[in-house]
Formats: structure tokens, C-alpha cells, sequence
């Protein structure tokens, strides 16, 4: 936070809406100047903003108090998780007026009741904690990303986070039962219930879900649990080609049904990144075997032995392998191995991906039958756009979720970027995809919304923002593009 600039009464305001945050959390957490600069950027540095405060309320009834205060001032709020999102959804603009609304202190586990698979959690739990707590129980939470270690329970819910389970699961919405949410006025929504069947009315659960802070805040939540798996097996198997990776998952789908719990696509140009910047890592196969152009990591689990899986697995990647579908593969001895190789997916990928610096990063989904043509269309369109363009795509094959990260050549005109993003988003539009599979609109891709949406999407969009946050104070600027 930064008042230095700010005309003097705006920084009387200012001060005096601290201290009045302060009477309802405590002074020691309204956070300003560099106590508060951390939370004004996103972890990676991409978006920064500026702020009146940083506030950490200590309970729902907090939440609901911070709230009205800013509703009676007309000060807008951006609620803030783990601060792990990629499309700068938590970070405020530049104009200084906004409170942060961080739920990191909302991190009880409130209830497990194992007999219902369900657990009730407050939103700034993080997730790997979740899981945790559900394994304590003896039960399975199975949301899963690469920022588990950081992102909050609040933050999946209100991106609908994916991952690399969903292809069993289903992404964040799926998992949730209910909610409790602070409302714009400051009033909490009591919808913490832990039903699978609810159909009384309009679905405040699911509009809240995915809504980027846009509608409400998330104080906590009833997520749905599942049986510990009795045996795990991961695979990494190497692929002559898209489509063969496509045509193994169909029968991976046929021979493990709900078993099929992972199918991450990673191509050989991202495996060679990551053995280029991360040389000391621990990689799948040998050099030979990582020149195939396609690889996946396939996980299997389920409530089969162990032994039972490892020869279902084998029998399956036998076939694959006399269909010609793969060329070589290899399966994790061990739970050890099997991080190893997770590690690489969750962790090494992203790493080396900055490390190399400068892509251009798409979010987006199509129909896995289209997936094979569609990367082939695109690749050779990008070569005509710009003649030595690199790709680097990688993503969750299993729902049709791939990271299409692009580096334009060295001599690329100034305006490559946008050529190469308006190009990969017409393509994926025009065969039916999503230009925001898994992470959100947030502040980066409101345009887009724009140019995609059709118009009467737009305005029921707009109505629905209308109806719950007249004022426009939660989160502005995201998700919905400014009207024209
Ligand atoms: P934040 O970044 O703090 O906020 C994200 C958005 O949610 C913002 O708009 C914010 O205003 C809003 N928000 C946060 N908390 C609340 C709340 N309690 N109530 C209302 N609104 C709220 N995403 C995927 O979907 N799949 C992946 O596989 C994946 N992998 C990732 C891997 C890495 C290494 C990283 C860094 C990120 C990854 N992400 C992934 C993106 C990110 O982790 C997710 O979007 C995550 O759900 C964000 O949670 P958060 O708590 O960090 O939210
Ligand atoms: C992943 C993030 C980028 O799948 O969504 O690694
Ligand atoms: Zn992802």
C-alpha cells in the first residue's frame, strides 16, 4: 500500500477506514505499506495493484463485518486466498481504493462426518491441509494442482479450480455440497449443507462456485469425500503421436473405468525443457525413449490389490504397445517413484517453463476427439504466423484441458503476442472450445469474454452481477468486461 500521491483527504479516508477495519479485526491485521506490498502481487510477479488495506478477518462474523463496512463506504473488496491464481483474479487494480480481504486466518476444520462422506472446511483452509484431514478420516479429498501446498479451499471454489484428478472427480464445483458465503451487504448465506440431492430452487451454490469474488465472499465449505484407494499405480508412457495418446485413453477409459483416476499429456519438447533447465532432475526413461513426441503419466487407482492393478495395468499397456499405440513405457515400482514422476507434472514443468521465459500461455479445452487435429492445425498455423515459433503444450488430456504455451521467435514483430493468442483462440472457439478451461477470466481475459460471449450471454451475465452486487464492489474490473 502506497498513500504517497494520494490527495490529503483521500488519505484521511483512508486512515480512518483503517482504523475502523482495526476495531473489527484487531490492529495487527490491517496490513499497510510493505506489510500489505506482498499481497498487492500475484505470486508470480505478473499483476500488481495497490490498496487501503489489507484486512484479515478471524471468522465468518468478521468477514460479514468488514463487508458491510466497506458496503456503507462504498469501498470495493477483492477477496484474496493464497494469492496462487493465474489471471490475476486476487490482485487490485492500480487506483489505491480497494481493501484486500484475505481468509488465510479461516482455516478450522470445522466438521468430518465420515458416515457422509463430507467435510466442512472454512475457505482459507489450504488445500493440502484438506487433504490431509480427510486422510486422517480415512477418506479421500481428491482435488489436486500443482499450488496445493498454498491455494486455499475459498480460492478452488471460487475459480472452480481443476487439476489432475477431475477426469474421475470432476473439478472444484463437483466436490462441493454447500456453502457459506458472505453476501455483498455484509449477510451471511448459510448453504452449508451436506446434501446430494437439493433441488429447492435456483442454485446460489453453484453461481457462487467459479464467480472469481465477483459475487460474494466464500467463508467456508461442505466438500464431498471418497474412499481412500486401496492401491495406486503410476505410469509414464511414451507416444508416437497425439492421436495415440488419444486412442490409449479410450482404452485406458474401457479397461479401468472409474480406476482411470489421471491422464496428464506432456509433450516431448516440455520434457526436454525440463531436462535442459532442471538437468540434475530424475526424468522417466532415457535420452532415446524422451525423443518420442508425445508422453503421458497415467495414474490407476482404485479399490483393487495392488497386484491386481499392476497386472491389469501391464495387460493393458501390452495391447497398447502390439496396437503400435506406444513405444515404450514405464511403471512406478514403488509410491516413491510414483512422487518422482508427479513431482515432474506438478512441479518441474512450470519451473522450467519460466525459466525459459517469454510464452504465451492458453488455458483451454476441446472436445478430446478434436484434440489430435486440432494441435496438428495449430502448430502448422503458428509456423505460417510466425516461422519458428516453439510450442510447448502440455495439460490434462483426460478433460480435454490443454496449456498451450507458445514462444514467438526472436524476430517476431511487436505485436506477436496478441497474433499468437488470436489465433489459438479463434481456432479453439471455432471447433467448439473454451478460451478459460480451468483458471478463470479474472483481469486477464475479460476481453475475451467480450469477443466471445454472445450478447445475450453477456447481458445474462451482466444481470446476475447486477441482482447480487448492485454497487459493483466485489472484485471490479474481473471477470465481466466494462460495458462499452
Ligand atoms: P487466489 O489466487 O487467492 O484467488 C483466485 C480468485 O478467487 C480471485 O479472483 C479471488 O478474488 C477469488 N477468491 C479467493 N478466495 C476467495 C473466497 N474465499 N471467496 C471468494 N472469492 C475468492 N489451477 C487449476 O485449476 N488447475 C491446476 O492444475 C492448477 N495448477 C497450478 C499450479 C501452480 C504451480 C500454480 C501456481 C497455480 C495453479 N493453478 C491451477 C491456479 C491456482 O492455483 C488456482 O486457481 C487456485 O484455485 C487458486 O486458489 P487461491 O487460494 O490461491 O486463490
Ligand atoms: C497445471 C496448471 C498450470 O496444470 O494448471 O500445471
Ligand atoms: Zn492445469
Amino acid at each position: 500500500m502506497n498513500l504517497i500521491g494520494l490527495p490529503t483527504h483521500a488519505a484521511v479516508e483512508a486512515a480512518g477506514l483503517q482504523a475502523a477495519l482495526a476495531t473489527i479485526v484487531g490492529p495487527a491485521h490491517v496490513l499497510t505499506g510493505s506489510d500489505a506490498a506482498p499481497r498487492l502481487v500475484d505470486h508470480r510477479g505478473c499483476y500488481r495493484g495497490n490498496g487501503v488495506a489489507v484486512v484479515r478477518p478471524g471468522s465468518t462474523a468478521e468477514v460479514a463485518e468488514v463487508v458491510a463496512l466497506c458496503a456503507r463506504h462504498r469501498v470495493p473488496i477483492v477477496p484474496q486466498g493464497g494469492n496462487t491464481g493465474l489471471c490475476g483474479g486476487a490482485t487490485p487494480d492500480s487506483s489505491g481504493q480497494a481493501v484486500v480481504l484475505v481468509l488465510s486466518r479461516l482455516n478450522r476444520v470445522r466438521q468430518v462426518d465420515a458416515e457422509n462422506d463430507s467435510i466442512t472446511v472454512e475457505a482459507g483452509c489450504v488445500l493440502a491441509d484438506v487433504q490431509a484431514a480427510a486422510r486422517d478420516a480415512g477418506r479421500l479429498f481428491p482435488l489436486s494442482l500443482g499450488s496445493e501446498g498454498s491455494c486455499t479451499i475459498g480460492g478452488n471454489l471460487a475459480t472452480n479450480a481443476g487439476g489432475t484428478q477431475v477426469l474421475r472427480y470432476g473439478n472444484a464445483r463437483a466436490l462441493a455440497l454447500g456453502l457459506e458465503v458472505v453476501t455483498p451487504t455484509g449477510e451471511i448465506w448459510d448453504g452449508l449443507r451436506g446434501l446430494r440431492k437439493d433441488n429447492t430452487g435456483y442454485d446460489l451454490r453453484d453461481l457462487y462456485i467459479g464467480s472469481e469474488g465477483t459475487l460474494g465472499i466464500i467463508t467456508a465449505a461442505t466438500l464431498r469425500l471418497f474412499p481412500l484407494p486401496a492401491a495406486e499405480k503410476t505410469a509414464f508412457i511414451a507416444f508416437p503421436s497425439a492421436a495415440a495418446a488419444v486412442a490409449f485413453l479410450a482404452a485406458a477409459r474401457a479397461g479401468f473405468g472409474a480406476a482411470l483416476t489421471g491422464f496428464e499429456l506432456i509433450s516431448g519438447p516440455v520434457l526436454d525443457l525440463v531436462a535442459r533447465h532442471q538437468p540434475d532432475s530424475v526424468l522417466p526413461y532415457g535420452a532415446a525413449e524422451r525423443r518420442a513426441p508425445w508422453h503421458a503419466l497415467v495414474e490407476i487407482s482404485g479399490s483393487d490389490t495392488d497386484e491386481h492393478t499392476t497386472t491389469r495395468l501391464e495387460a493393458v499397456l501390452a495391447a497398447a504397445i502390439d496396437r503400435d499405440e506406444i513405444i515404450h513405457a514405464v511403471i512406478a515400482a514403488h509410491a516413491r517413484q510414483a512422487q518422482v514422476l508427479w513431482a515432474l507434472r506438478h512441479r518441474l514443468i512450470g519451473e522450467a517453463l519460466r525459466r525459459e521465459g517469454g510464452s504465451v500461455s492458453h488455458d483451454i479445452s476441446l472436445p478430446i476427439s478434436r484434440i489430435a487435429a486440432f494441435l496438428a492445425d495449430i502448430e502448422a498455423a503458428l509456423q505460417r504466423l510466425l516461422p519458428g515459433a516453439v510450442v510447448y503444450p502440455y495439460g490434462h488430456l483426460g478433460d480435454g484441458n490443454l496449456h498451450y504455451n507458445v514462444i514467438p521467435p526472436a524476430n517476431a514483430p511487436a505485436d506477436a503476442r496478441t497474433r499468437i493468442q488470436r489465433l489459438v483462440y479463434d481456432a479453439v472457439v471455432t471447433e467448439g472450445g473454451s478460451f478459460a478451461a480451468e483458471h478463470g477470466i479474472g483481469q486477464l481475459k475479460p476481453s475475451e469474454l467480450a469477443r466471445y460471449k454472445s450478447p445475450l450471454e453477456l447481458r445474462l451475465l451482466r444481470a446476475l452481477k447486477a441482482a447480487l452486487d448492485p454497487n459493483g464492489l466485489m472484485n471490479p474490473g474481473k471477470v465481466l468486461p466494462a460495458e462499452a
